[in-house]
């Protein structure tokens, strides 16, 4: 039956592409080394979330509190449970590598301190099925599951003790998991993080200041804590690499990067002031993260607005963020047209950038559209400026309604569309050297559950957590087993015997 679906897909898909894709590739076109993966994190694929000694996370608390969407019972895939027929339909799909995350508050339920076995045995579990099938683990250190302990002890990524705690808990995953993950990225969307949480406080742990963000935080101040946290944010990565560096590299030989939110931006008109606004929001979304990195400090414009808000590095610190990279996770959903702003109120991240992001398509859930040219754009940018590095593109998809059809046409149209643009940006002298389709399955997710991006369905409202592939999977299968083109005497046969 899956046989008959995919090459009935396969045929579909090919007629609904033949005419619009004018310049068609396969695997093959991409350079040798180039890997293929799909993800899901942590959090929001395990479940179990109070089963063998993990503690809450500072999600675990948002979820259960007054302002929570959701108890996270109901989008749960139990892959702490499933996690063998997950990594087997992996390698049915044909993957070459999975992007993971590890739980810090499984891993180290108090966050520093003592190592819950449990949590050990089940990564170790997990890694060791992932190399037996072949499948390249590409891990992520925190991806936005915070200790609740932590939170609570000190503020979490407010303060500077994180990045001792943050070192430690990498160094756990280094020691354990280093002869089996070779690639690994510190944190997930830092950018992202220091906007949403602590700024705007729309995500985990929900702090603003008034008149900024929602204004309904109970805590936070707008004006500073983004700047801090996103500093302490490099600052817990450059301590990490190097400890990598200095401890484990010459016997691990891996690598450690970090990961940013990249929309593409373009100007809403072509008036001078938003061509200046769109240079000044990509200073602040993603030199923010990039230009410490590469140059040691944040870009001169942040400075500038910012002043004394903006932390400093010190010498030393501005040498271990320096260079502390060996790659960047691209994490691309879609492009915002920029229109420049005259906020009546001054002086948080969003004012500071004085920039206003619009979506640029016509859906209202932003990330509908394909606008594959906009992942082109931050490859190339990313190219020009700062000076090529190699890059992965740790998440890239497109949402739907969780309750929609399984036949996701237009998931395939984008995934067919996206990664056609890392091919042009490759053939273009981007050192972009893997893509990783986002989600594997469906999953909670963080901002709207009610909408994924599975390759695979899953039934929230089933014990079992069916897992039913869609039609993205055959597609994503087909291409990564090179076989996207049928002959056409497979495809008359098929229209014969769907019959
Ligand atoms: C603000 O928070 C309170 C309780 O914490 C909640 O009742 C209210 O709906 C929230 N308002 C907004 C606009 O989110
Ligand atoms: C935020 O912090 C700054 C600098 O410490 C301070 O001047 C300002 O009053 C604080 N704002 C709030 C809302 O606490
Ligand atoms: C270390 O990794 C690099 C690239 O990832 C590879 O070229 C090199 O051969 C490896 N060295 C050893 C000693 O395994
Ligand atoms: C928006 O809708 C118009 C009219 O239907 C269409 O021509 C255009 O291509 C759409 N734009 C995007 C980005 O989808
Ligand atoms: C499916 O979900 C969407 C978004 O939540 C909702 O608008 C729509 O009514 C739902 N459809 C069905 C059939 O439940
Ligand atoms: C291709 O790369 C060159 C050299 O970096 C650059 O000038 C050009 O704009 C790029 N083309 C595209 C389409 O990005
Ligand atoms: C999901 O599972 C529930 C409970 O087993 C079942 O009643 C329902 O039909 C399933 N939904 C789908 C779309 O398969």
């Amino acid at each position: 039956m899956r046989q008959f679906l995919l090459v009935i897909t396969i045929v579909l898909l090919r007629w609904a592409f033949s005419v619009r894709c004018s310049n068609d590739y396969s695997k093959n076109d991409f350079p040798e080394g180039f890997v293929f993966g799909s993800a899901f994190s942590a959090f929001q694929w395990e479940g179990a979330v109070d089963e063998d000694g993990r503690s809450p996370s500072i999600w675990d608390t948002y979820l259960h509190s007054e302002n929570g969407h959701g108890r996270i019972e109901d989008g749960d895939c139990d892959g702490y449970h499933k996690y063998k027929e997950d990594v087997r339909l992996m390698y049915e799909m044909g993957l070459d590598a999975f992007r993971l995350s590890i739980s810090w508050p499984r891993l180290i339920p108090s966050g520093r301190g003592l190592v819950n076995p449990k949590g050990l045995r089940f990564y170790k579990n997990l890694l060791d099925e992932l190399t037996r099938y072949g499948i390249e683990p590409h891990v992520t250190l925190f991806h936005n599951d915070l200790p609740q302990a932590l939170e609570d002890e000190y503020g979490g990524w407010i303060d500077r003790k994180i990045i001792d705690d943050f070192t430690a808990f990498a160094e756990v995953c280094f020691r354990e998991f280093g002869n089996e993950v070779k690639h690994w990225s510190t944190i997930n969307e830092p950018n992202m993080l220091a906007w949403g949480g602590y700024d705007l406080g729309v995500i985990p742990p929900m702090h603003c200041s008034p008149p900024f963000g929602t204004g309904n935080c109970s805590r936070g101040n707008s004006s500073t804590e983004p700047y801090i946290v996103l500093h302490n944010m490099l600052l817990a990565h450059a301590s990490t690499a190097r400890l990598y560096k200095q401890k484990y590299k010459y016997k691990q030989n891996g690598s450690v990067g970090i990961t940013c939110y990249a929309y593409w931006m373009v100007p809403f008109t072509s008036s001078q002031e938003d061509k200046i606004a769109t240079q000044r929001a990509k200073d602040f979304f993603l030199g923010w993260v990039l230009h410490p990195l590469v140059f040691g400090d944040y870009p001169d414009i942040m400075r500038k607005i910012v002043g004394k808000r903006l932390p400093r590095f010190s010498k030393d610190e501005s040498d271990l963020v320096k260079d502390s990279s060996d790659f960047f996770g691209v994490i691309h959903y879609t492009t915002m047209y920029i229109k420049h702003l005259s906020s009546s109120y001054q002086g948080d991240f969003n004012s500071d950038m004085n920039a206003a992001l619009i979506p640029f398509g016509n859906s209202t859930m932003v990330a509908f559209d394909v606008l594959p040219w906009g992942l082109e754009g931050v490859l190339e940018y990313i190219k020009q400026n700062y000076g090529n590095p190699p890059v992965y593109i740790l998440e890239n998809g497109r949402p739907t309604s969780h309750n929609s059809s399984i036949n996701d046409i237009g998931r395939v149209e984008f995934l067919h569309a996206y990664i056609g643009s890392v091919l042009k940006s490759v053939r273009n002298g981007s050192d972009t050297r893997g893509y990783f389709q986002w989600s594997f399955m469906d999953l909670f997710e963080f901002i709207n559950f009610k909408y994924t991006f599975g390759l695979y369905y899953v039934n929230f409202s089933d014990p079992e957590r069916k897992r039913s592939p869609k039609t993205s999977a055959f597609w994503y299968s087909a291409f990564l087993k090179g076989t996207t083109k049928v002959p056409k005497s497979v495809s008359s046969s098929l229209e014969f015997s769907s019959q």
